[in-house]
This record gives structure tokens, C-alpha cells and sequence, in this order.
């Protein structure tokens, strides 16, 4: 397949932005090949610069729920950027952003926002820390939470030893009190509570785990983390950026509030879906958790261009669409009816194959179980599961470049489409039989 124009503009990215790319994993590395340059796209497809056109499973990774282009959404932002860009000064539109998330999170009584998902899992983390006056957090291996520097980090050489830094730049004593864990491991997080459950201030994870593809956490293991943070005193934080308003209205937390009545975070972040695509993100919990930041508490937090304009009227259209009465019912069934059918292609060709989904967030993996922690994940083999990434490109059907990450089917998605890609898949899985 023709790449001209992409393999050009890759030479120029190159030239002067690190990788060519502003984000790593969009440089394919761990698929090979020339990152396709994206030139437009509508509804359930984008087209690159050679003007292939491709059915988008990656959703700009998350946001795009409703697709691209959607015409409701996209004339609440010409309407926003009419009325001004930024003003840096408080706008109506932020209190029903946030009146709409609180309206579809019962966790959540206030909402900070700010521009991004590192940004509001940084910022919740602080607030954990100021609210509780600890300094130790728990997160789980497999588990992002975006960049900041507390949270760069692998697990040490046993319990008693904190993190090592995963990234240059990171000192080694802004990760000493992250712990850690493996996730779905109840005794080891059983075993790091009685340890340090005195010192902890919060556990943050990812639920539904899209940063090492799909993982859920179990049933049991979510609720004892909830019993072990309420039992010690720290804050379980809900990282949602990828799951909230995504596997359902309710998130992930109301996934785990129908298998265990009651249940409930005591933080929430979010990102991606809430701003529609454009930066923006959030986090959320109690009043009298909330109430602890600037300017009415001590924990200090700001933004130039949080809670701007023209994001939130993004990504309250949005969440007004995606409101609606069955839009997850029909999404989940089509983000299954994808699974389901790439689970049978495997099978015709005898390819190991298991999958998951949840409303319009899915994964697979070229082996025969589901994994339940990060290190089953990387037992996948990258070789195979790069020739079913570039098969599948040449066919015209765009998965997350790397094994370890999610996909997403968007309301746009017809069932044609996904008919398309589960006999592209057919395809290339006979070439890996
Ligand atoms: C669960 C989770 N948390 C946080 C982040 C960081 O968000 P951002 O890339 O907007 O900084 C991501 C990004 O993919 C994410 O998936």
C-alpha cells in the first residue's frame, strides 16, 4: 500500500519534533512502519495523507465516543469559539459540566477541571495527600495514571522497598513513597496494608484497566481494596480517564456498584470522554474532600486554561448525547458483537484468541485465556500481534499500535463496520495460523 505522503511527513516530523510524533506510542514503535499522518475524519473513520481511509478503533484514544464529527457537538464548539477562546475568568459552562458529571456519578459532589488526565491524577494525588497529611500511595503495575514523576515507576524488590523511577528525569526520592503492586494480587495488597496502612494515602487504580489492554480487576480484589483503604484511613482513587462515561454512564465505578451494593470510590478521575476531544479532564469526590483545595483550602491547584470555553462546550454536547436513553445498550452490543465475531475468526484459523469488552471499551489477546495482571499480558507474543496490526492496516481497519492498549468502538460505528473488520481480521488470521 502507497505510504508516500505519510513516509514524508514522518521525515519531516523527525527533523524537528522528538520521534516525529508528540506522543510516543503514535510512532509505532512497537509495531514498526510509518505512523500514518492523519488529514480528517468523520463519523467512525479518518483518512491519512494518501487519502487511505481507515475504520478508527482507536477513538483518538478514548474520547471520541460519538465519533468524529458529530454534528450536535461540533456546533456547540463553532458556537463556543464564536463567543471567545479563553477568557480566564469563570463561565456557566463549567458549572454544567460539572453538573452533568454530578448529576451521572454519585461519588461525585465537586469537580476541579483541568486539561489533561496526567494533570488531574497528579492533582488528585496531592489532594490525597493534603486531605489524609500521608505520603504514601499504592498504584498497581500495568496501571498508567499519565506522567507525573510520582508515578513513573516500577515496582522495588519486595514490599518493604519502594518504587524505581520507569523514566530518566525522575529522582528517586519523589518515587520512594509509590508502592508497587500486582494487580489483581489480594494477598500482596493485603501484605502492603498491614505494612504501611498507617502511612498510606491513597490507592489509585485504573478498574477496568486499559493501559495493558483490557484487564478488569476482580470483584473480589476491588472489594478489598475498598475495605482495606476505609479500614487504614486512605482514599481509594478511581482513575477514570479511559473508563468513565465510556464502558457506561455510570463508569466503572457502577460497574462494581452492581456487583457490590454500595460501592463507591472516594475520588474520581476523568478525562477523555468529558471534554469530547478536545484537552480537558477532572477529578472529583466529597465536599469535604473537594473543599480542601485552593482557594478554600491549603492543597494548591490551578490552571490557565482549565475549564476553557471551548473544550467544555465539547464535552458537554457530548455527555448531553451520550445521555440519551440506550446509547450504551446499543454501543455495548456492538463493541460485543466486534469481540465476539474476531473471537470466531480466531477460531476458524485455530489462532489463540481471548477478548473482553464493557459499553464501548474492548480488548484481545493472541492467548488462549484472559490475563489478569500486567506481567500475563506481556506473556503476548509482539511479533504476531504486529503482523495482525499491520494486516489489519492494510486492510483499512486502525488498532491501537501496541499490544497493551484498548480499543474503542464508537456510536458512529455501523454494524457494517464492524462486519468489515471481523473479515479483515479472518483474513489475517489465517496468516498467523
Ligand atoms: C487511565 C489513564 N489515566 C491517565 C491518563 C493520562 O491522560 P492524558 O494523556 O490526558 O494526560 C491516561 C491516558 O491515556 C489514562 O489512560
Amino acid at each position: 500500500m502507497a505510504t508516500d505522503k505519510n513516509a514524508e511527513l514522518f521525515e519531516r516530523a523527525r527533523a524537528l519534533i522528538p520521534g516525529g510524533v508528540n506522543s510516543p506510542v503514535r510512532a509505532f514503535r512497537a509495531v514498526g512502519g510509518t505512523p500514518r499522518f492523519i488529514e480528517r475524519a468523520q463519523g467512525a473513520y479518518f483518512w491519512d495523507a494518501d487519502g487511505q481511509r481507515y475504520i478508527d478503533y482507536i477513538g483518538s484514544w478514548g474520547p471520541m465516543i460519538l465519533g468524529h464529527g458529530h454534528p450536535r457537538v461540533v456546533e456547540a464548539v463553532q458556537q463556543a469559539v464564536r463567543d471567545g477562546f479563553s477568557f480566564g475568568a469563570p463561565t456557566e459552562r463549567e458549572i454544567e459540566l460539572a453538573e452533568e458529571i454530578a448529576r451521572h456519578l454519585p461519588s461525585v459532589e465537586m469537580v476541579r477541571l483541568v486539561s489533561s488526565g496526567t494533570e488531574a491524577a497528579m492533582s488528585a494525588i496531592r489532594l490525597a495527600r493534603g486531605a489524609t497529611g500521608r505520603n504514601r500511595i499504592i498504584k498497581f503495575e500495568g496501571c498508567y495514571h499519565g506522567h507525573a514523576d510520582a508515578l513513573l515507576v516500577k515496582a522495588g524488590s519486595g514490599l518493604a522497598t519502594f518504587g524505581h523511577p520507569t523514566s530518566a528525569g525522575v529522582p528517586a526520592e519523589v518515587v520512594q513513597h509509590t508502592l508497587v503492586l500486582e494487580y489483581n494480587n489480594i494477598a500482596q495488597l493485603e501484605e502492603a496494608f498491614a505494612t504501611h496502612g498507617a502511612d498510606l494515602a491513597c490507592v489509585i487504580i485504573e478498574a477496568i484497566a486499559g493501559n495493558m489492554n483490557f484487564v478488569r480487576a476482580s470483584v473480589p480484589f476491588m472489594q478489598r481494596c475498598r475495605e482495606l483503604c476505609t479500614q487504614h484511613g486512605a482514599l481509594l482513587v478511581f482513575d477514570e480517564v479511559m473508563t468513565g462515561f465510556r464502558v457506561g454512564l455510570t463508569g466503572a465505578q457502577g460497574v462494581y456498584a452492581r456487583a457490590l451494593p454500595g460501592f463507591a470510590p472516594d475520588m474520581t478521575v476523568l478525562g477523555k470522554v468529558i471534554g469530547g476531544g478536545m484537552p480537558l479532564a477532572a477529578f472529583g469526590g466529597p465536599r469535604t474532600l473537594m473543599e480542601k483545595l485552593a482557594p478554600l483550602g491549603p492543597v494548591y491547584q490551578a490552571g490557565t486554561l482549565s475549564g476553557n470555553p471551548v473544550a467544555t462546550a465539547c464535552g458537554l454536547a457530548t455527555l448531553r448525547e451520550i445521555a440519551q436513553p440506550g446509547f450504551y445498550e446499543a454501543l455495548g452490543q456492538k463493541t460485543r458483537a466486534l469481540v465476539d465475531g474476531l473471537q470466531a475468526a480466531a477460531a476458524e484459523s485455530g489462532v489463540a484468541f481471548s477478548g473482553d469488552c464493557e459499553g464501548g471499551m474492548f480488548g484481545f489477546f493472541l492467548l488462549p485465556q484472559l490475563p489478569h495482571n500486567y506481567a500475563q499480558v506481556m506473556r503476548s507474543d509482539a511479533a504476531r500481534f504486529g503482523k495482525l496490526f499491520h494486516g489489519l492496516l492494510d486492510r483499512g481497519v486502525y488498532i491501537a499500535p501496541a499490544l497493551y492498549e484498548a480499543g474503542f468502538v464508537s456510536s458512529a460505528h455501523s454494524d457494517d463496520d464492524i462486519a468489515r473488520t471481523v473479515q479483515a481480521a479472518r483474513e489475517v488470521f489465517r496468516t498467523l495460523a
